[in-house]
């Protein structure tokens, strides 16, 4: 497996550092228990209200048909790498409070924080999770019956990571590409707006 650790400016935790969104899967199913430890791992997030706000689709690999069908909600260009990964999935959050419908503005945040637990908790277990933006999400409303209220927002392709060696040329070279950030005093501020801010 290829290893790709952020080259950090300060210290973080190694399973953070060893993160990153792979093209290259081993087409490989996942171990029994698997999933049901990174949805687990997603359970556990903060959220506002503990709304809870988060749901998910998925489709192991050996789920043959299940498998082709989510493929066939995400954007074709995903679909050439996404079809090697273990398994699939598609993250759907509720926009309202169930308590009065009213909207919930954090409903995004708090799947996004949900599934950043789901893919920490994958890193540690020796998994790699590509998330998609690259869905069609009326597909995915129609064929998996998402009701009003419900916004199918990034899939997920989950698996072991393979050697770049299995990818086309234009995939490899995005795959070998540096691994870049902006730095901290581009979006970390004290006393004003794009003032960095002065850390120890
Ligand atoms: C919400 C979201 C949507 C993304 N959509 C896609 C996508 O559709 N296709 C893709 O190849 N990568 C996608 N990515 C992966 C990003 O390109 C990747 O996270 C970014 O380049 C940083 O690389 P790293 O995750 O390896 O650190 C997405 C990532 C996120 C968080």
């Amino acid at each position: 497996m290829t290893s790709r650790p952020a080259p950090t400016d300060h210290p973080i935790l190694d399973h953070l550092r060893q993160r990153w969104s792979t093209f290259a899967f081993e087409p490989r199913p996942l171990p029994p228990g698997e999933l049901r430890s990174l949805f687990e791992a997603a359970r556990w997030a903060a959220s506002s209200f503990n709304e809870q706000p988060w749901h998910f689709l998925v489709a192991a690999r050996d789920q043959e048909d299940e498998f082709a069908r989510m493929l066939s909600c995400l954007v074709e260009v995903n679909q050439a790498w996404a079809q090697n990964a273990s398994a699939l999935v598609l993250s759907v959050t509720r926009l309202g409070f169930t308590r009065d419908g009213k909207p919930n503005a954090m409903a995004r945040h708090d799947l996004g924080l949900a599934t950043g637990q789901l893919t920490i908790e994958a890193v540690s277990r020796g998994l790699a999770v590509h998330p998609m933006g690259g869905i069609v999400p009326d597909r995915i409303r129609e064929l998996y019956g998402i009701p009003e209220g419900f916004e199918p927002v990034t899939g997920l392709a989950i698996g072991f990571a393979a050697t770049a060696e299995s990818l086309s040329e234009e995939l490899r070279r995005r795959e070998m590409a540096e691994r870049v950030r902006r730095p901290q005093r581009d979006f970390v501020f004290g006393g004003s707006w794009e003032q960095p801010a002065e850390l120890d």
